[in-house]
């Protein structure tokens, strides 16, 4: 090594040491002539000292150094005179009185520097993403991850799970999106499909006998991005065999435990509490529901069938959902740009607009409607919310759906905009029983709504032909803060009951055959009962490092618009590569 020491190790006991530092240069000053230099690199920081009598050469050397530098420094391990301790520092209590500086690279002055408080724009720091993760918070972030990624594979280690690597070229997986393909060379007009996730390869290593098997696996998805959503994430993939939904939760549940104690030192008690999907819609309108606090959503059908106001009625007549949350004690400081502003947030989620209330200190309410509404309605509101003096009440009229939603959306602005919650307390829950199938907004035929190897709860198969949309799945969502942070089934093991979930997606049996026939002969050549979970890695450590964004805990992510900034992929490419593809562009690339 061309140093003794990390730039974050030195303490008191290293007084007097000769040691030499390699590092980036972070900040230079020159004291009454006399220069400091803070050496960083991933360890730390520490503060060198270089005055013109100690040594002129390393002190001439030292006056040509900037930011972003990198050079080796010789010296002796000194204290810090009496009143320039930095006690935020680790290395605070020392510096080093350098006598030899040695310029190991010089750097051309960055865009932004890393150790500047104020952060450049986000277009800038994937751009120039070495400099981004030199930032002790990127660095930060990315260790981070490491270790949640470490205990991960301990964890599943510890429980017998085997690490087994399943193919990037493949064949597309039903996971919902679109697939992001690869032509082959060799067979023009032929595409592998890189994994959507692992799970056809999973479930086949489970028929092979491997019973418990685990990955940290690359997923692609080229869907629309959000904060939360890369077009290539990470997974930690898991399967067994000879399991029910509670041995998978249980496997988990103990990571929950692990991660939450080693990383931020809480103790999460078993077991997670368990929410029904049914349960989930109903009372927060979300699969996903953040449970760090309240504001539940209450059905208020019942009252709006004896009101005059026109909304409500009418959408109770016709079968859709009258429902609201009450928000204790805010009427008075609820202004109407507020309230405006709520409106709006209800009708970004599709609503057709938004009742509020007030309960004034007499117990009556006030609000643009609130005299349409009736002696009866309001109080059947008032006492289904349990609303006093002081209370907002928000009513959404429409369809079960739209209201769910629209009512989730204000649900999540005002956690935040009332800080209902501490920003650094962890949520861990389930969310089981899923719907089997959902229908396709487009089409309206049936879609399965985890991916189409799902099992059905046993109670339901009876109703799989019947009533297929009353069927409820063996499926288990990881919910974190509100996060979708893993979600896994238990899967079909019996050839004909998967037939017949294809059969109930529009899948022939033909098709299936050709699409799925490795999978429907490998179930009819001795299938355990199996089943998994795949945890978001990003996501998840995004959630346990208190982030907004999946982006700050990935080292190289692309932007909204799934490009790379940095190298500029995706790119155009040679003709002649297009030519051994056996491909065309017929449409010019967009400017
Ligand atoms: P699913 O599609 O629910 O399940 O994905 C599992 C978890 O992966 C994370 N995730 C994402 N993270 C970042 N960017 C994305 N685009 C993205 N999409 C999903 C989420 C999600 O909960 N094969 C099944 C698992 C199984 O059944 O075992 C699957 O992939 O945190
Ligand atoms: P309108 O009768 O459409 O003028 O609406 C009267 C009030 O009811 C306004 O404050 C609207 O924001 C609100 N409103 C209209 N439609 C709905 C709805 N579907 N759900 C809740 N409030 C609504």
């Amino acid at each position: 090594m061309l140093r003794t020491h990390t730039c974050g190790e030195l303490r008191p006991s290293k007084i007097g040491s000769t040691v030499t530092l390699c590092g980036w240069v972070d900040r230079v000053r020159d004291h009454k002539g006399v220069l400091f230099l803070d050496l960083r690199d991933r360890w730390g920081r520490t503060q060198i000292v270089i005055g013109p009598q100690s040594s002129p050469e390393a002190f001439e050397a030292a006056r040509q150094v900037r930011p972003e530098w990198v050079v080796l420094a010789e010296g002796i391990v000194s204290p810090r005179p009496e009143g320039t301790l930095n006690l935020k520092l680790p290395t605070g209590a020392v510096e080093l009185s350098c006598l030899k500086l040695t310029v190991l690279n010089q750097a051309e002055t960055p865009v932004f520097q890393p150790g500047a408080t104020e952060l450049p724009s986000e277009e800038l720091r994937l751009k120039h993403r070495w400099i981004d993760l030199r930032r002790p918070e990127m660095q930060a972030n990315i260790f981070l991850r490491n270790r949640i990624v470490k205990i991960m594979r301990d964890h599943f280690a510890d429980l017998g799970f085997i690490d087994i690597e399943t193919p990037m070229l493949g064949r597309s997986t039903p996971e919902g999106a679109r697939d992001y393909l690869v032509p082959s060379r060799l067979d023009h007009g032929s595409f592998f499909a890189l994994p959507q996730s692992p799970q056809l390869y999973k479930q086949l290593l489970m028929m092979a006998g491997f019973d418990r098997y685990v990955q940290v696996a690359r997923c692609f998805r080229d869907e629309d991005l959000r904060a939360d959503r890369q077009p290539e994430f990470t997974q930690l993939d898991l399967e067994m065999s000879f399991v029910e939904s509670d041995d998978v939760m249980n496997a988990v549940e103990g990571l929950v435990v692990r991660t939450a104690k080693e990383i931020l030192d809480i103790e999460v008690p078993l077991p997670l509490p368990r929410l029904s999907w049914d349960e989930c819609m109903e009372r927060f309108g979300h699969d996903a529901p953040d449970l760090r606090f309240g504001l539940e959503i209450r059905d208020l059908t019942d009252f709006a069938l004896h009101t005059d106001f026109r909304v409500f009625r009418s959408t109770a007549e016709s079968g859709g959902r009258v429902r609201g949350i009450l928000v204790p004690g805010v009427a008075v400081k609820f202004s109407r740009k507020d309230l405006d502003a709520l409106t709006s947030v209800a009708v970004e989620g599709g609503a057709k607009g938004l009742v509020w209330l007030k309960v004034e200190p007499s117990g009556e309410l006030s609000g643009p409607v609130a005299k349409n509404l009736g002696d009866a309605c309001v109080a059947g509101i008032i006492d289904r919310l349990g609303a006093t003096a002081g209370d907002l009440i928000l009513i959404v009229a429409d369809t079960f759906e739209i209201s769910s939603k629209s009512l989730h959306m204000l649900r999540k602005r005002l956690g935040t905009q009332l800080e209902l919650y501490d920003s650094k307390a962890m949520h861990f829950s389930w969310v089981v029983d899923f719907p089997m199938f959902a229908h396709d907004s487009v089409t309206g035929n049936l879609a399965a709504m985890h991916h189409p190897f799902t099992a059905p709860r046993t109670e339901d198969f009876p109703k799989l032909q019947s009533a297929p949309t009353a069927c409820r799945a063996q499926a288990y969502d990881l919910i974190i803060n509100g996060s979708e942070a893993g979600g896994g089934t238990i899967r079909i093991h019996d050839p004909q009951v998967q037939q017949q979930v294809f059969s109930l997606l529009g899948i022939s049996p033909e098709e299936a055959q050709e699409r799925f026939g490795f999978l429907l002969d490998a179930l009819r050549s001795g299938a355990p009962p199996h089943g998994g979970i795949a945890l978001g890695i990003d996501r998840f450590v995004m959630l346990f490092a208190g982030l907004d964004s999946i982006r700050d805990v990935i080292a190289f992510p692309k932007t909204q618009s799934a490009s790379d900034l940095m190298t500029g992929a995706p790119s155009q490419v040679e003709p002649k590569q297009l030519r051994d593809l056996g491909i065309r562009i017929v449409s010019a690339p967009a400017q």
